[in-house]
């Protein structure tokens, strides 16, 4: 059996008497894109930040590429990029340079080659050399994503990426990440709001609830099992359900 890209077992993080996140299990594969659904406040973005190691599980644990997160925290992390819509870069600087900070950051070579081969791939060709200050959040959310496939991770955790994206350019980026999908063999865990987007862009969905994991499968199965019409009719009869 291939050794999953993320293995997280039993996870649990409490905020003084308060559980975010309930003794959580998953997996993702090798190039699998696993879709991370749920009402706002579910636990989603404690998870993500737990898998990038900024903040400390109560218990449990997370492996990526078959080694200890606690152990092998530098070896992992440089193998992980994320995003989020709410994410901030240094606003004094054009696109280009603060690409470049992150690639330095992450100790890259050939550099100049990498930036090229980013910019083309999430179309960012016309805002290149704008200052960061005066980017649209379109613009802002795409140099969000090109920090985050700059470095060429293993695995990318995205936290509603596409939030603030007009449904073209939305489009049109998770045909980037598939691409990138595609010829790295990257992984990536995805959160969006957007039902449709999840169907599209995920192999595979696992649905928390008050930080409870109450389901898990592929679009279709999480639909037959709450017997319902489609991914976002199962989304409000749980949202609905608090
Ligand atoms: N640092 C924190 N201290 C206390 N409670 C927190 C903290 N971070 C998140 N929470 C709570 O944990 C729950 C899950 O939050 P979050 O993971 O951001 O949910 P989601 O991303 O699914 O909307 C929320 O009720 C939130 O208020
Ligand atoms: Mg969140």
């Amino acid at each position: 059996m291939t050794v999953p890209t993320v293995h997280v077992q039993n996870l649990t993080k409490r905020f003084g008497d308060f559980t975010a996140v309930e003794n959580i299990s998953f997996h993702i594969s090798p190039g699998e894109i696993l879709g991370l659904l749920g009402p706002n406040g579910a636990g989603k973005t404690t998870t993500i930040q737990m898998l990038l190691g900024l903040i400390t599980p109560t218990s449990g644990s997370i492996r990526m590429f078959g080694l200890d997160l606690d152990a092998h925290r530098e070896t992992i992390l440089g193998q992980v990029n994320f995003s989020s819509t709410y994410i901030s870069m240094p606003f004094s600087l054009t696109v280009e340079e603060n690409l470049r900070v992150v690639a330095k950051l992450y100790g890259m070579s050939d550099v100049a080659r990498r930036i090229d081969e980013v910019v083309k791939i999430l179309e960012m060709e016309e805002f290149r050399t704008k200052v960061t200050r005066k980017l649209s959040s379109g613009q802002m959310t795409r140099l969000a994503l090109a920090k985050a496939i700059l470095t060429e991770p293993k695995v990318l955790f995205l936290d509603e990426p596409t939030a603030s994206l007009d449904p073209d350019i939305a489009h049109k980026i998770r045909g980037a990440l598939k691409e990138v999908r595609q010829s790295t063999g990257l992984s990536i865990l995805y959160t969006s709001h957007n039902m449709r987007e999840m169907e599209e862009m995920s192999d595979r969905i696992i649905f928390l609830q008050r930080g409870k994991l109450v389901a898990e499968g592929t679009a279709q199965e999480i639909v037959d099992k709450f017997g319902q019409q489609d991914l976002e009719e199962v989304f409000l009869k749980l949202a609905r359900e608090r």
